[in-house]
């Protein structure tokens, strides 16, 4: 097969990849028919899925709003995905143009088209590393070098724990990244539930145990536990639809309550 020439050498097309089924379900184009196909297996299983996707965008972005509300003008957004609608470099740097960005992500083409949108700005960059070995993010050369952990950092887990299994401690990961960060920093997390539609997403994940990330939903009590340390800023850990809404907003389809999100501020 002929592939585009946004794909990096050594892409694997033949399966399906979360970072190209979730780009797809946003409505973007770097994705494949073996991603397509996934998504419609998993839309089959609950129609209204892909709500959850815009959902977190949304979320996303009324997060990163929110931060630079509060003063914060650096971002460390692990897990984050293919560059889309409303990138958290945009977000931030239209209202603080000083705002410093560094997208971090495990997938070659989420890098690789983040590298390409972002060689014309000096304050936002993309590398690739992996969630689970958060030492080699926290010390890596070209982060060192944008963002200055004497001073505030908001670290974003958008969607990306609930790829980490409880083998590899995501509690312990999250602490590590906290403990590097100064008081006045943050870490914002969105993660897939479990507590609606048990079946569905039992069904689910079994589908995604046939991608390179398989996934694990928790419960509202165990995304809590993985801001451990942290002042969690209100409303607390709820549905992403209700956390600060803009008026008009609000979504009731199912898909849009399978995902929760929480902001917690370092002491
Ligand atoms: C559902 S997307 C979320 C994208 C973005 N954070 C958002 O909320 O819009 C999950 C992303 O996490 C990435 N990912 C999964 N496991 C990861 C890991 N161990 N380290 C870094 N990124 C990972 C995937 O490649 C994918 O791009």
């Amino acid at each position: 097969m002929e592939l585009p020439n946004w794909v990096p050498d050594g892409v694997d097309v033949t399966v399906p990849n979360v970072a190209r089924a979730y780009d797809y379900f946003l409505g973007g184009y770097h994705n494949f028919a073996v991603d397509r196909e996934f998504v419609a297996r998993v839309e089959a299983v609950m129609p209204g899925f892909g709500r959850a996707a815009h959902a977190n965008r949304a979320f996303l972005g009324r997060c990163v709003r929110w931060l630079v509300d509060a003063g914060v003008r650096q971002f460390l957004d692990i897990g984050s995905g293919i560059p889309t609608l409303g990138n958290v470099h945009e977000i931030a740097q239209s209202s603080a143009p000083d705002a410093r960005v560094v997208y971090v992500d495990i997938d070659p083409v989420a890098v690789a088209h983040g590298q390409a949108i972002l060689s014309n700005n000096p304050r936002a960059l993309s590398i690739e590393a992996d969630l689970r070995r958060p030492a080699e993010i926290l010390y890596h050369p070209q982060v060192l070098d944008l963002l200055d952990f004497s001073q505030p950092v908001a670290v974003l887990l958008m969607a990306v724990l609930h790829f980490v299994p409880d083998d590899d401690d995501p509690a312990g990961i999250v602490a590590q990244l906290r403990d590097s960060l100064v008081s006045g920093s943050y870490i914002a997390i969105s993660h897939v539930t479990e507590s609606t539609h048990k079946q569905e997403i039992e069904e689910i994940r079994r589908l995604y145990d046939h991608t390179p990330t398989p996934g694990q939903p928790r419960t509202p009590k165990q995304v809590e536990a993985l801001l451990d340390g942290l002042e969690i800023a209100e409303p607390g850990v709820v549905e992403v639809e209700h956390w600060h809404p803009y008026p008009g907003e609000t979504d009731d389809s199912p898909g849009a309550a399978l995902i929760l999100g929480a902001v917690g501020r370092k002491p």
